[in-house]
């Protein structure tokens, strides 16, 4: 038995070995039948006109291109039949090389997740992991092979619109999320339920100055290395296919251009064997940054620095072949992109089926199946954070008399989708999209009379709808408000200066809350807002930000307690725009302030406070969990030695709840000064009421280790803090450890 196991498990490695050996073989006979042309067209990637993300330069000569064996690549192509339409252009090419279809399929594709902030507050890795599954799962139904995903840019600047894609400001989390996405878009690569993913944007595009979408990048080697590189690190090992490049500069140096970042920590470092994507036309913009003259320096400075892929900016197709011919550039430069890209097309059997994934029946039977939404509604309701619930309002009762439901988001539909929804043509999201109004009414019963007014709108200074709003709150016995900013107020090219509540939202809770009725609040966003006086005034406070398909009824979930919020913030919730950038895990300066008082002559602001509106992990729960007991197994060690942490988490509430239970450190001293703070480890509990658990976690050499000056990753012996908390801010067993030398 045990001969036939090992014999078999040989066979395996030999099976995928020599595949991966005959798909070299494949690539490079097919190489060889390749002109110069042809090749330079595999690495051309134009966009359809099914959906526009980027600015399109339109081409009219696109079909007759894809026949000619032009283009390699196309994105927003949607759905079979096109995929198919344009798949049997590319069969009527010399080498019949079929064409990948890449796509933004970022939280969702017919059904619509959460968006990737809100699903990154639940902190739940395999909802992430599934949710990226059945994404991939309806994406490659469609004929779509690829997607752009996931985000893994840190950013600390919630003004930056695109922080609703990523997983929010810490390295850690957004690790260990960016593993799990990557396994769930791409699994193995060629099962029909998989797509390729892209882990963008490299890198340290969350770091735009004044959180300005394509803006520049300043920042210290260190800084990159620790902070912003670890994600990307951990989305290759779990087996991205491919990597996009960003449209910022890092130190003067568009990133598309960027040899330091692409050939030698990609290519060379991590020695990354699949393809790197440009981001949309960031080849050509190169121009614009002043990095070079015009469209042919930019296909140099690009392809010498190891982007491989072209996204519409037509540098490549029109200079790559003159730059050959001038002996500027070796014909192994682009045969090395070519083969990077050809066998991806290989590895996914488009070769053996160029229409493999363009199945009408399956894209039928998979998209937006009854179990995809039902994960939706289950992932949903896991991303809501309850921020505040006074007297405990929340959960409300299903025999509440009269409730009156407020707010310019009650009943919208599609706009639940968020921004980054795949848009397909010819569907009416008024009916998929389960509105919050919908969800309210699929829940309460016969007995229960909801009532309903708008108020106002989301942005804008036009109060007339507020003596309804408040007759209409006067009737009821609960009030529920669901404001915000506007689905697309969050996402690409969205910056803000002033993330406060749009328009007159607040003013109309001031006098919603002025009428005495008890009330809760519901705030959607793709980013942390501010909204002081809603949080300092109003009982209960939902942040639900954009949910997907089945937002109303996972709203409904929680607000009756259905489920029971789980999620903790993974963005620091700013007092004001002034605090930014602010983050949990900042270092100490010489003259710390205490976060509540600001005295002088320590680094303050005079007219604000350090701490957070919300911190960085905080969310409640309908109950309570204690912690006690905390136990290291040692409190010295060395290097190659681990400690074994335990505690006693207690749910001492009423109800079945899940507590997300963070490990945090502190190095006390370092040669580089380390953060006053920085999460190392986490875990969800699942605790029946009264029920206890042990929880256990080690402490490890790298999670002690950090890059020093000469970026040596390495752990310096000297005493280290421990914390277990509910948060950054809520800690609730503490201890100490020392590292000591050999
Ligand atoms: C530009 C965005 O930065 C990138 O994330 C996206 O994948 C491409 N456009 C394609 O839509």
């Amino acid at each position: 038995m045990k001969k036939i196991l090992v014999t078999s498990l040989l066979l395996i490695g030999f099976v995928s070995f020599s595949q991966q050996n005959t798909i070299d073989q494949k690539v490079d006979a097919l190489l060889n039948k390749m002109t110069i042309e042809e090749k330079i067209g595999q690495l051309n990637q134009y966009s359809g006109d099914n959906q526009a993300t980027g600015p399109i330069t339109i081409n009219p000569n696109k079909e007759s291109e894809i026949k000619q064996g032009l283009i390699g690549s196309m994105l927003n192509v949607l759905g079979t039949k096109y995929t198919r339409q344009y798949q049997e252009l590319a069969m009527q090419s010399r080498l019949k090389i079929p064409l990948l279809f890449g796509q933004d399929v970022i939280h969702g594709y017919k059904t619509s997740f959460p968006i990737p902030l809100a699903e990154a507050a639940s902190w739940d890795l395999d909802a992430m992991e599934l949710s990226a599954r059945i994404t991939a799962t309806e994406a490659a139904a469609s004929g779509i092979h690829w997607t752009f995903a996931p985000m893994v840019d840190i950013s600390r600047d919630p003004r930056w619109g695109r922080v609703m894609e990523g997983a929010g400001e810490d390295t850690y989390l957004a690790s260990r999320i960016a593993y799990a996405r990557v396994k769930g878009f791409q699994g193995k690569l060629g099962d029909l339920n998989s797509v390729m993913a892209c882990v963008k944007h490299f890198a340290a595009y969350g770091a735009a100055i004044g959180g300005r979408d394509y803006n520049s990048v300043d920042m210290s080697e260190r800084m990159l290395w620790e902070t912003y590189l670890p994600p990307f690190k951990s989305a290759l090992d779990a087996g991205a296919a491919t990597i996009m490049n960003s449209f910022n500069d890092l130190n003067g140096v568009p990133a598309t251009g960027n040899k330091y970042l692409l050939r030698d920590i990609l290519k060379g470092k991590w020695d990354f064997q699949g393809f790197v994507v440009s981001d949309w036309g960031s080849i050509g913009e190169m121009v614009a940054h002043g990095y070079v003259k015009d469209s042919k320096e930019a296909a140099f400075a690009a392809i010498t620095a190891g982007t491989d892929m072209d996204m519409e900016s037509n540098a490549y197709r029109h200079n790559l072949a003159q730059l050959v011919k001038e002996n500027q550039i070796s014909i192994e430069l682009i045969d090395d992109a070519v083969k990077r890209i050809m066998r991806k097309k290989f590895e996914l059997g488009l070769f053996d089926d160029p229409y493999k994934y363009s199945n009408a029946k399956r894209e039928q039977k998979e998209i937006n199946n009854p179990e995809h939404r039902k994960i939706s509604r289950e992932v949903a309701a896991k991303s809501i954070v309850l921020l505040k619930n006074k007297n405990s309002l929340l959960p409300l009762s299903k025999n509440t008399k009269k409730i009156a439901f407020i707010g310019p988001m009650v009943k919208e539909h599609k706009a639940n989708m968020g921004f980054w929804a795949v848009d397909l043509p010819n569907i009416d999201y008024d009916k998929g999209i389960v509105s919050q109004w919908q969800g309210l009414q699929n829940k309460v019963g016969k007995n229960t009379e909801l009532l309903y007014a708008k108020g106002c709108e989301v942005e804008g200074y036009n109060k007339q709808g507020f003596a309804e709003a408040v007759a209409t709150a006067m009737k009821a016995d609960v009030v529920i408000m669901s404001i915000g900013e506007r689905w697309n107020m969050s996402g690409e090219a969205k910056s803000r200066s002033n993330i406060h509540l749009p328009g007159v939202q607040e003013d109309l809770v001031k006098a919603i809350q002025a009428t005495g009725k008890p009330v809760v609040v519901l705030i959607n966003a793709g980013r942390p807002l501010v909204f002081n006086w809603t949080a300092d005034n109003i009982p209960s406070i939902l942040y639900t930000w954009w949910l997907g398909s089945e937002a109303g009824n996972a709203i409904a979930d929680v607000l009756f307690g259905d489920y029971n919020p789980s999620a903790k913030l993974p963005m620091t919730f700013p007092r004001d725009e002034g605090q930014i950038p602010i983050y949990y895990n900042h270092f100490s300066t010489g003259r710390p302030a205490a976060d509540e008082t600001a005295t002088h002559y320590v680094s303050a602001y005079i007219d604000l406070k350090n701490s957070p509106k919300y911190p960085f992990g905080f969310g409640l729960s309908y109950t309570q969990f204690d912690y006690a007991a905390l136990k290291l197994s040692k409190t010295k060690i060395k290097e190659n030695e681990t400690i074994e942490v335990s505690f006693e988490l207690k749910n001492s509430g009423e109800v079945m709840g899940e507590e997300v239970v963070q490990l945090y450190l502190h190095d006390q001293v370092g040669s580089v000064i380390r953060p006053v703070i920085e999460l190392k480890d986490f875990q969800k509990i699942k605790l029946n009421p009264g029920e206890t658990k042990t929880i256990y976690f080690t402490i490890d050499r790298e999670k002690l280790s950090f890059y020093d000056k000469d970026l040596n990753w390495i752990a310096e012996p000297g005493d280290f803090d421990l914390m277990i908390g509910s948060s950054s801010k809520d800690i609730r067993l503490r201890s100490a450890f020392e590292l000591f030398k050999k």
